[in-house]
């Protein structure tokens, strides 16, 4: 007997109804997780806190510079992580605003660029590097990571970056400080690897964040060339990138949360090398 209009609606509204239902409450891969996420406020870190909120984590995230528009219950925490003081305020308010940290993504840096290369940088500008891409992670991990050890459980990510192998003449100071986190993350992931504390990193290519904009600016006015010329001179001085385009933010970040999660769960210690192909070794 053929259905009737009314009763084939009703079924219609049921299944609508049970889906609702279920996306509502099925269970998201960074439930329950507390995240902390330094410079999220734009670019690579702004994407990774859009992630890890829709996978369902409580974060965190700071930069030196309040924005207006992040996520819904994201908590900020304004300072500098390039001192010490503002890594140890960070950790305290971490620490006081979530109860723990259970993911702690160190993404904050950057570099100016000196055209003239490594001989034309001061004391300062060297230590200004090492202090932004590389101490900011290790004084964060120093306060974060003994309660991931003491609870048995923790992920950390450093975000690095191709750099840290094909160091840049205009980015010295940028790439040694950057190699440094890199070897400095391989230590870290074997001495807390027994408390099941997992620490990897990330190694971009060429990402099309803010920071990469101001970057072609100041190459473009320093070569004498348009935005064009400066985005062709960039992409040939990293080698070029086979899959033809710089990366999107986004796609930095659904690495991060799948290193976060549990699928990850036997992964620690390793690079992750994310760059459309231009890293050229093996
Ligand atoms: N974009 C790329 O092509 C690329 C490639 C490889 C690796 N990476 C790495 O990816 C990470 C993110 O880069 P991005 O391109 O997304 O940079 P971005 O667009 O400039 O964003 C950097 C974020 O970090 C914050 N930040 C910078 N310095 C800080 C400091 N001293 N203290 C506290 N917060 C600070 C910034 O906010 P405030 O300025 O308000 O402080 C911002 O939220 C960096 O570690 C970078 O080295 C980027």
């Amino acid at each position: 007997m053929p259905c009737e209009p009314t009763h084939a609606f009703l079924t219609v509204r049921s299944i609508t109804t049970i889906l609702d239902y279920m996306v509502q409450n099925s269970t998201k891969e960074l439930d329950g997780l507390r995240a902390v996420v330094t410079g999220g406020t734009k670019g690579i870190g702004a994407a990774i806190v859009r992630r890890l909120v829709e996978q369902g984590a409580t974060v965190l995230t700071s930069a030196r510079n309040p924005v207006d528009d992040l996520p819904e219950g994201v908590r900020f925490v304004r300072g500098d992580l390039s001192t010490a003081q503002g890594a140890s305020a960070l950790a305290e308010q971490a620490l006081d605003q979530l109860g723990g940290v259970d993911v702690l993504v160190n993404n904050a840096g950057g570099a100016q660029l000196f055209p003239g290369g490594p001989l034309t940088l001061s004391e300062k500008d060297w230590l200004e590097a090492l202090q932004t891409n590389y101490l900011s992670a290790v004084r964060l991990d120093n306060a974060l990571v003994p309660q991931m050890v003491e609870r048995g459980s923790g992920v950390v990510v450093h975000i690095s970056s191709i750099v840290a192998r094909e160091p840049q003449t205009t980015i010295p100071h940028y790439s040694a400080a950057k190699a440094a986190l890199s070897s400095y993350s391989k230590a870290l992931s074997k001495a807390v690897a027994g408390n099941n504390v997992r620490v990897n990193r990330v190694s971009p290519g060429m990402i099309e964040t803010p920071a990469v904009q101001v970057l072609l600016s100041e190459m473009a006015q320093a070569r004498g060339l348009d935005i064009e010329g400066a985005r062709a001179a960039l992409l040939a001085e990293v080698g070029g990138i086979p899959l033809g385009r710089p990366g999107r933010p986004e796609e930095i970040a659904d690495l991060v949360a799948y290193l976060a999660s549990d699928r990850a769960r036997w992964i620690t210690g390793s690079e992750f090398v994310i760059d459309g192909g231009s890293i050229s070794n093996v």
